[in-house]
């Protein structure tokens, strides 16, 4: 059974379009290392606790169907929300919240599904890009919209490679992701009491880069737009914290600059004509970047015109365009 199902996960994961989703919180490997250096073995795992409201658990097609998020895909999410609306605080019995004390490690497993690697799996030479964390800052604080998961609210830190700690079997030019795994250390500064969180696959390519001096193992990506998302609560215990949030530096540097400092002092030719510039909001909602300028455009039908856009006036990064829409700026 469990062979039969790891061939059909990598046989859809081949021909399924790309998406990924959290499957625990607290993941408990019992042999970790020798799985690592061995990934013919068999990763032996447990969950002790679960994103939210995961009813279809361990039921990879159902889940791929019913639980996953797909965060910019207007027609599945017209409202913007970061979570999908069934992701609600709920825990049904047998797959409990994650309880958890400031400094403790968690080992956050996701879907692989054929995204591990530049140079195999589909599509081919795509970086894997990064998982992240996001945290309104306080307990109980929920995060509602896709446009508040910004570098404001990212969890300082929580971000890794997708396929970092991965447990991958490679046969020929193929690959079986067994695990793939998010390492991360649970801030002190969390008071006591339940707090929501959002993990997110940052896959897509922003409109917003990376300064020269970015450093990824430390710093916010701007450069990559998420994609898909899954969220879950922690409740944390033993805390001697009183309220303070989460994000240890607020003050935002000129390396971090988000997309809205873009919107509102950048440059942009309107229409993308050289004889049209204007600057900051002084410009239509919908910038694109091209190489080191932008373009930007007004609304078509109440969206922006073609895939891609960062929406100024909303603050959101769009879909990036599909290959039947034109992509203007290639
Ligand atoms: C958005 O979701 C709908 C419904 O599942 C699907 O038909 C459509 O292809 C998706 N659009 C994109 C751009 O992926
Ligand atoms: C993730 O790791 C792979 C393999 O080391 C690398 O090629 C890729 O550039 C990394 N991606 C990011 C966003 O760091």
């Amino acid at each position: 059974m469990k062979l039969q199902l790891t061939s059909l996960i990598s046989l859809l994961a081949a021909s399924a379009s790309a998406h990924s989703w959290l499957e625990c919180v607290d993941t408990e490997v019992s042999n970790y290392e020798a799985a690592k250096a061995n990934p013919e073995l068999e990763v032996q795992q447990t969950c002790k606790g679960f994103p939210r409201n995961k009813v279809s658990n361990g039921d990879w097609i159902q889940e791929s169907k019913t639980y996953l998020w797909d965060l910019n895909n207007d027609s599945l999410n017209p409202d913007g929300l970061a979570c999908r609306p069934s992701q609600t605080n709920d825990y049904p019995s047998g797959v409990p919240m994650t309880t958890a004390r400031p400094g403790q490690a968690l080992r956050l497993r996701h879907w692989g599904n054929g995204h591990s690697r530049y140079d195999m799996g589909s599509p081919l030479n795509k970086d894997p890009g990064v998982v992240r964390l996001y945290h309104g800052g306080r307990k109980e604080v929920e995060i509602r919209l896709k446009s508040e998961l910004t570098e404001q609210n990212w969890v300082k830190g929580a971000q890794a490679n997708f396929s970092a700690n991965a447990i991958i079997q490679i046969t020929g030019s193929k690959m079986n992701e067994k695990a793939n795994y998010f390492d991360w250390t649970v801030p002190s500064n969390l008071e006591n009491g339940r707090h929501m969180f959002v993990w997110a696959w940052g896959w897509g390519s922003a409109v917003t880069s990376n300064p020269p001096n970015f450093n990824p193992a430390t710093d916010y990506n701007n450069a990559l737009m998420n994609s898909w998302t899954t969220c879950f609560d922690i409740l944390i215990e033993g805390s001697t914290a009183t309220g303070s949030d989460s994000q240890t530096s607020t003050s935002s540097t000129g390396s971090s600059a988000p997309a809205t400092s873009i919107c509102s002092s950048k440059e942009c030719l309107k229409g993308g004509m050289a004889a049209n510039p204007c600057t900051g909001s002084d410009c239509p909602p919908c910038w694109y970047a091209a190489g080191d300028k932008y373009n930007c455009f007004d609304y078509k039908d109440g969206k922006c015109p073609f895939g891609g856009a960062y929406d100024c006036k909303k603050n959101l990064q769009t879909r990036g365009a599909t290959r039947f829409q034109r992509t203007p700026f290639e």
